[in-house]
């Protein structure tokens, strides 16, 4: 080909690109919206100057609304530099731009027009649109310019827009102590229930607790390809399968932590138990089943705190701003009992020992190899982790504070079906985290709840 010919068949190349990209950008899904929101707020200026007396003032709303009618459509962006966020949810919240919406008021009533909630609180007060962005506190991809790829409802985007009470997570981000902040009531309900219910005593958050099952001081950043391998479909939520519009992107970390919640755990992630994709057996998750004792909102709320766990997210110094901090009092013997989250596996108050997947438990029936598997399974469910006033009684004092310090090796485990997987979840050893004075003060609140009768059971 000569060069010539090249020429006019780059430009030709060139010209096709222009036209696509004019009638690409002509045919934008932001496109509407901002085009609506213009003439709601004409719409809205021509009711104004009818409604007015003084002609000047009639003709100057008059004149806005002609201007607003002829607004160019373009992509709005706020550049909140601090925090690396690029944001033009504004291109379609239009009613949340402060150049086109100093006021940040309007009266429009549905989303992408209406106004931001709570304007004049310290929700928008102190955290300035134009300093934070929108991503900052909602999550979503700042930078997309569609509604579905925006929010963050898309494949592959790892950060969805956090939904209902899960914004709150955002608070927990910046705030320290935000138990006490106003607007994030939601997320200190989540931390008090995750503390309540003994998460703690498995989970470590940043360090601090359990260390029998996963650090979930970033589970927020947690990558969807590590839990995209499970099979979201035996998942029910709200008794339902999870939807499967908009590909997979429900299958999120908000639904993976809501599904371990009011679901059993061991659906979520039934391993292998009968070894028959492993070499060894492999127990079922040795979470508790929480959906009798976790209510669906407290469940939210505890998505909500949790939604906020992320080192991934780099937060400069000047933006995490503690709340007050929360009082400190001295603590009863069944404080520090709940404090370090014994509850998570002797159950709350230590009335009930949890499910021990293949521990010798109570009301087992003796092990035979020919049972069928399905019953062999009923089984091991039974195993439990032990309810400590049937057992307390026999120890004395110091012997029951030696057996919190020292804990009991996963190894000394008594499982019930010999072929079947180890016992998951073991007796911790306390004596790193819990001082002298509170060791007495649990192993004294033990004795006094111990059954009377000391046989044992
Ligand atoms: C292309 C236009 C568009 C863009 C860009 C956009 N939105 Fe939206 N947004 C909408 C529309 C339309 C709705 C109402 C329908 C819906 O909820 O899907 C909405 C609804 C919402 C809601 C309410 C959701 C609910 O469940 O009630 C929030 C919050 C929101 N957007 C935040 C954002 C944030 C944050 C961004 C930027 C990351 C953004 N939007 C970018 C169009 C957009
Ligand atoms: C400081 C955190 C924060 C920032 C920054 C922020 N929001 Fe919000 N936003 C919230 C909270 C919290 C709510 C829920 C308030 C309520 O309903 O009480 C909310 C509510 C909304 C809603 C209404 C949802 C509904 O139920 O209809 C939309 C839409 C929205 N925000 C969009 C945006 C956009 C767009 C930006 C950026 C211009 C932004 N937000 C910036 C925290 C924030
Ligand atoms: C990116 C970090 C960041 C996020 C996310 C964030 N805040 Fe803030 N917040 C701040 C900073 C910084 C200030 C201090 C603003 C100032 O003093 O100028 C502040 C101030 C406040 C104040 C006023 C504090 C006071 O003592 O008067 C309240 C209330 C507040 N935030 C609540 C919230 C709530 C509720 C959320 C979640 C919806 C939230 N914040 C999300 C950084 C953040
Ligand atoms: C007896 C120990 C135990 C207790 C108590 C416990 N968990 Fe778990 N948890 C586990 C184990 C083991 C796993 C890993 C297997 C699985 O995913 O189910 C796990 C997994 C998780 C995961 C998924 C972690 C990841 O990286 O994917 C979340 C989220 C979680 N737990 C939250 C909680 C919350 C919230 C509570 C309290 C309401 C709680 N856990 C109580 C043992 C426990
Ligand atoms: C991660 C689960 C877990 C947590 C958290 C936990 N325990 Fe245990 N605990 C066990 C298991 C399992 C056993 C039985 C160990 C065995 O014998 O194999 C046990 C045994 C005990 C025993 C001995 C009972 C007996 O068999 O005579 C006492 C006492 C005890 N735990 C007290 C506590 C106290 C107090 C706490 C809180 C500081 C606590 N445990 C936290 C799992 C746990």
């Amino acid at each position: 080909m000569s060069y010539r010919k090249l020429f006019i068949a780059s430009n030709a190349l060139m010209l096709a690109a222009f036209v696509w990209a004019f009638a690409k950008d002509f045919a934008a899904p932001w496109r509407p919206y901002q085009k609506k929101y213009y003439e709601m707020s004409a719409d809205v200026l021509e009711k104004k100057a009818a409604a007015e007396k003084d002609a000047k003032k009639a003709a100057d709303l008059r004149a806005e609304a002609k201007k607003m009618r002829r607004s160019p459509m373009e992509i709005k962006q706020i550049i909140a530099g601090d925090l690396g966020r690029f944001d033009r949810c504004v291109t379609c919240h239009v009613g949340m731009d402060e150049y086109t919406n100093p006021s940040l008021v309007n009266d429009f009533k549905e989303n992408p027009y209406k106004s931001h909630p709570k304007v004049d609180a310290a929700l928008v007060k102190a955290h300035p649109f134009t300093k934070f962005g929108c991503t900052s506190c909602h999550s979503g991809q700042g930078l997309a310019t569609t509604v579905e790829g925006a929010h963050g409802w898309v494949k592959h985007w790892e950060k969805p827009m956090l939904k209902g009470a899960s914004i709150q997570g955002s608070c927990v981000k910046c705030h320290g102590n935000f138990e006490t902040l106003k607007g994030a009531e939601i997320a200190a309900q989540g931390k008090k229930v995750f503390n309540k219910h003994g998460c703690q005593g498995c989970h470590a958050i940043n360090g601090v607790g359990g260390v029998i099952s996963v650090d979930l001081g970033d589970i927020a950043d947690k990558p969807f390809e590590r839990i995209a391998g499970y099979n979201f479909k035996k998942v029910r939520i709200d008794g339902k399968e999870l939807p499967n519009e908009h590909h997979d992107s429900h299958w999120n970390i908000q639904n993976w932590i809501l599904a371990h919640l009011v679901n059993d755990p061991a659906a979520v992630t039934p391993n292998d138990p009968f070894a028959h994709y492993n070499a060894e057996p492999i127990p079922p998750s040795g979470m508790p089943d929480y959906t009798k004792e976790i209510s669906r909102a407290d469940a939210d709320a505890v998505v909500a705190y949790l939604s906020g766990m992320t080192k991934e997210e780099v937060i400069p110094y000047r933006y995490h701003v503690p709340g007050p901090a929360p009082r400190q009092t001295a603590l009863s013997g069944k404080d520090v009992y709940a404090k370090y989250g014994c509850q998570g596996c002797h159950g709350l108050d230590a009335k009930q020992g949890r499910r021990r997947f293949n521990a010798a438990g109570e009301g087992q029936k003796e092990y035979d190899e020919k049972m069928p598997e399905a019953e062999q399974f009923e089984q091991m469910n039974l195993g439990i982790e032990p309810t400590l006033p049937n057992l307390v009684g026999t120890y004395t004092h110091e012997e029951l504070v030696k057996k919190i310090a020292n804990g009991v090796p996963a190894t000394e485990a008594k499982k019930w079906s010999p072929k079947g997987p180890m016992p998951m979840v073991y007796m911790p050893a306390w004596k790193d985290k819990i001082s002298k004075s509170e060791l007495d003060a649990l192993a004294t609140w033990l004795k006094s709840i111990a059954k009377k009768d000391d046989s044992g059971f």
